[in-house]
Parts: structure tokens; C-alpha cells; sequence
């Protein structure tokens, strides 16, 4: 498969939703990645379900959304309303993980599951058959523009075993420090969508930067 690319909002210019969703829109990328984040789970407050909302007015492409809260269950059907396409739970938020990503697959989305750095590989194999994608964190979650821990990369790859191993499609989803220079280097090792907020938003360029993260 050819990977995707999925420029995370969070760093966009949300003074002017409507012109970076024409810029995305017109751009070579695939998803848009949409993070929520409650300051409980993370250090940090994002955005809620009205900008959601208001991006879903404008995008023509899927929205990718990645719950970084707690008790996400209680939101599953919300965020199907908003507009969510994709909807990503954080392993270490969920007490009951199976039943939270049969809720999202019940409601028609693709359900995918983030895991924190510090979580090994092996703590998903129950979960891998069930869903479409893992979100491997390469950095703790809570602020974009942070730099990417280098032993991510070895984990990429072990989870690409694992994936093979069990004989699965599931994809492998890069969220955190992902840059043009460093990207190859995670495709390589396994990747099949690649995150990038600062990568995009914060270039000269991001319709050009988004096409280097295509092409690379
Ligand atoms: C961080 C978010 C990321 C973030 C990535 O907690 O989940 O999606 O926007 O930002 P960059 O690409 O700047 O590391
Ligand atoms: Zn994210």
C-alpha cells in the first residue's frame, strides 16, 4: 500500500478553518488528523466537538480523530455526529478496550488504538485482530512539535512483526515528531500513515511539504 499522510490540525491556523481545509483539501495528503485532548489524560486542552464540526463543514477528505482523554465511551456516538471517520482510543484510558472498539465499529467508523512510548508491543496482541489501526505514539502525547523518541523507530518495526506473525492488515499509524527528513526512515521500518502537525503547518509551504511527505 502506498502510505498515507495525515497532517494533524492541531497545529493549523484555527483563526481561518475554512482556508487551511482548502488547503488540505487541494493538497496530496489522504486524512486530516484531529486531536482531542481533555487535560486530564493529557497535560493539555485542545479542541472539542463544535470544531470538529466545523472542519467536518469543509473537509473532503476523512477525519481521523484521536481521543487523548479519559472515559472516551462516553463520546463514542458524538464524535461519529461530528464527523469523526476514524476514531483512535488510547490503550491506557481504556479499562475495557474490546468493548470500547466494538462501540466505534457499531457506529460505522474505523476504530484504531494509540499506545503511549512506554507501552510495550506485546500488550496489544489481544487487541490487533479487532481494529484497523494502531496509533504508535513517538512522543508523549499532549503537545505537537516535540521531538521524536529515537527507540520509536525499533518499535515500528517489532510491531510490524507482530502484525505479520498474526497475519493481519492492521495499518501503523506515526503521531509525533514525524519531519520530511525523518520520514523515510519510519516507512521503511514499517509504516503505513504518517502524522505531522509542526512538519506541515509550521513550513513555509505546507501544500509543497505535504507533497515531500508523499513522494518520499
Ligand atoms: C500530540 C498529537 C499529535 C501532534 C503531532 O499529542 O497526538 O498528533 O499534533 O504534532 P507534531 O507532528 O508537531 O509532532
Ligand atoms: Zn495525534
Amino acid at each position: 500500500m502506498e502510505h498515507l499522510i495525515a497532517p494533524s490540525i492541531l497545529s493549523c491556523d484555527f483563526a481561518n478553518i475554512e482556508s487551511e481545509c482548502n488547503m488540505l483539501n487541494s493538497s496530496k495528503c489522504d486524512w486530516y488528523h484531529v486531536d482531542i485532548m481533555d487535560g486530564v489524560f493529557v497535560p493539555n486542552i485542545s479542541i472539542g466537538l463544535p470544531i470538529v464540526e466545523a472542519f467536518k463543514r469543509y473537509a473532503t477528505k476523512p477525519l481521523d480523530v484521536h481521543l487523548m482523554m479519559v472515559n472516551p465511551d462516553r463520546y463514542v456516538k458524538e464524535f461519529k455526529a461530528a464527523g469523526a471517520d476514524n476514531l483512535t482510543v488510547h490503550y491506557e484510558a481504556c479499562t475495557h478496550l474490546h468493548r470500547t472498539v466494538d462501540a466505534i465499529k457499531s457506529e460505522g467508523m474505523k476504530a484504531g488504538v494509540a499506545i503511549n512510548p512506554h507501552v510495550p508491543i506485546e500488550n496489544l496482541s489481544c487487541i490487533l485482530p479487532h481494529v484497523e489501526l494502531i496509533c504508535l505514539m513517538t512522543i508523549n502525547p499532549g503537545f505537537g512539535g516535540q521531538k521524536l523518541i529515537p527507540e520509536m523507530i525499533g518499535k515500528i518495526s517489532d510491531l510490524k512483526q507482530l502484525i505479520n506473525k498474526l497475519g493481519l492488515n492492521t495499518k501503523i499509524e506515526i503521531d509525533g515528531g514525524v519531519t520530511v527528513d525523518n520520514a523515510r526512515t519510519m516507512l521503511d521500518a514499517g509504516a503505513d500513515i504518517l502524522v505531522a502537525g509542526s512538519a506541515v503547518f509550521k513550513s513555509a509551504n505546507p501544500m509543497a511539504t505535504i507533497q515531500k511527505l508523499k513522494s518520499v
